[in-house]
């Protein structure tokens, strides 16, 4: 592909978001590593611009692509992705905003000459041409097709489908919708209700979230530093699903607690907002992530012991003292996440699930062994894939003597009481109850999907 990397001082949003998009069709790194790559050379009034045009072409791939793949004559090889990504970039922009159709066309069409790939203009320009002309029969035409009519890969259809028959429609709406902005109110340092008061006189409005005790939904979105006192650490971005693992875990001061696949330490904080001076152990297998789990822990004002390592190598870094608590945060298909990541619907494919759920299934053999007698484990993951979730712990528990499972009736309804029983201390039962664990499904203008399940250490 042409080099975009010139030392000219800015970047068109239009060529910026090319950029990031045909890496995510060559499948190199994820929409956000791409992103917050390139969003420094894009002036910082484009910026924005340039994320409604990443996430946008990346929520409507499936229909967007199911659209261009009618028009052309053949599929654009791998060398001109960047011309693929030009078009789709096009599309969007006819389809889904408020670009008049002459600009969306010529600059579409003056993209391929910045690319150095002159002879596309014609196909480029013909193209949306032709959808701007046509666009209702062209529509029409290939509506019945599952991943325009759902906008979402047909793999991942199939599956919602047959796992969750009658939650389907719901989920597919919350995950092709905006994802609503939830942030975190840090306890340590100021009550919920206070920093509502703060947002209020800035003219934020927000509500409260249900489920988790720390949380406000705002009713817009809004970049993090108009938040009140967010560099501060007063708050953090974090959707309300995630904020129950420290909820759940509910540790205490002194408490030996272990991160287990900690980056970018969004729960690692939380944890340590809970009970700042809980003894925690953050591991990350990923040294290049580890930068993120320090600068939001520089922010919150927490400092902990981090390592790079893999979770499940206990050789490499445990000197062998039981944890009593640990979070195992697994890496997942993330699937209950799929609106605020949604370049998973170009990248993740079946195989990776049955790959993930192999390393999940590692993880937890291993990691159990850290937990001390009597001790916890909350497996999480923000998957709404049963393989990955209940059917994952069904497993574990068939093999593991040692492991029991504790309910969690109601998602936010449990905390774990330093006599280790279990207490209730709220009540909300709209969840999906699974075999094992609390499978939280994605909800428009609620909470992501997310699985959780608690299990306690026991004598074999
Ligand atoms: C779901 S994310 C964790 C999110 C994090 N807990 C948070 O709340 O910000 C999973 C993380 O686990 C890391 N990871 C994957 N395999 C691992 C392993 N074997 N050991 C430790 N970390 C691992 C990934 O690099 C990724 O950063």
């Amino acid at each position: 592909m042409s080099d975009f990397h010139n030392d000219q001082p800015s970047m068109g949003s239009r060529v910026a978001a090319v950029e990031v998009i045909t890496q995510i069709l060559l499948q190199q790194g994820s929409l956000s590593t791409q992103l917050s790559r390139i969003q420094a050379k894009v002036d910082f009034d484009d910026q924005a611009l340039l994320k409604e045009y990443c996430f946008g072409v990346c929520r409507h791939f499936p229909s967007l692509n199911s659209i261009a793949l009618s028009l052309l004559a053949k599929p654009f090889e791998e060398r001109d992705f960047d011309l693929y990504a030009t078009l789709l970039l096009g599309l969007y922009q006819l389809q889904h905003m408020s670009t008049p159709d002459h600009a969306a066309i010529n600059e579409s069409v003056e993209l391929c000459r910045t690319l150095k790939k002159d002879w596309a203009t014609k196909i480029i320009n013909a193209v949306l041409r032709r959808y701007q002309r046509d666009q209702d029969d062209i529509i029409a035409a290939i509506s019945s097709q599952p991943s325009v009519e759902f906008n979402l890969p047909k793999w991942i259809i199939k599956r919602i489908k047959k796992n969750w028959p009658d939650q389907f429609e719901s989920i597919v709406e919350a995950t092709n919708a905006r994802p609503p902005m939830c942030i975190r109110v840090n306890l340590d340092k100021v009550s919920r209700e206070i920093y509502k008061n703060m947002l209020d006189e800035e003219g934020i409005v927000s509500r409260e979230t249900s489920f988790s005790e720390s949380g406000l939904y705002l009713e817009t979105a809004v970049p993090i530093f108009v938040l009140p006192k967010f560099t501060e650490g007063f708050v953090s971005v974090q959707d309300e699903a995630a904020q129950l693992s420290a909820q759940i875990l509910h540790p205490k001061n002194n408490e030996r607690l272990l991160d287990a696949c900690a980056a970018p330490g969004g729960k690692t904080g939380h944890l340590l907002e809970t009970a700042p001076d809980v003894q925690l152990t953050a591991v990350e297998l990923e040294p290049w992530r580890l930068e993120r789990i320090e600068e939001n822990l520089e922010r919150l004002g927490y400092q902990v012991e981090l390592i790079v390592s893999d979770a499940g190598d206990l050789k490499n870094w445990w000197d062998e003292t039981p944890y009593d608590k640990v979070l195992l945060d697994a890496p997942c298909s993330a699937t209950g996440v799929i609106r605020r990541n949604p370049d998973i619907k170009i990248n993740r494919k079946p195989a990776d699930i049955e790959a993930l759920v192999e390393i999940q299934s590692t993880l937890l053999d291993n990691v159990w062994q850290v937990v001390g007698e009597g001790g916890y484990l909350l497996y999480a993951t923000c998957s709404i894939m049963p393989e990955e979730n209940s059917l994952q712990i069904e497993r574990f528990l068939a093999r593991t003597a040692t492991a029991v499972e504790v309910p969690l009736n109601s998602i936010s309804s449990h905390s774990i009481n330093s006599d280790s029983t279990i207490s209730k201390v709220a009540t909300n039962t709209s969840n999906n109850k699974t075999d094992h664990g609390h499978q939280l499904l994605p909800k428009v203008d609620g909470h992501d999907g997310f699985y959780y399940c608690l299990l306690q250490k026991r004598d074999a």
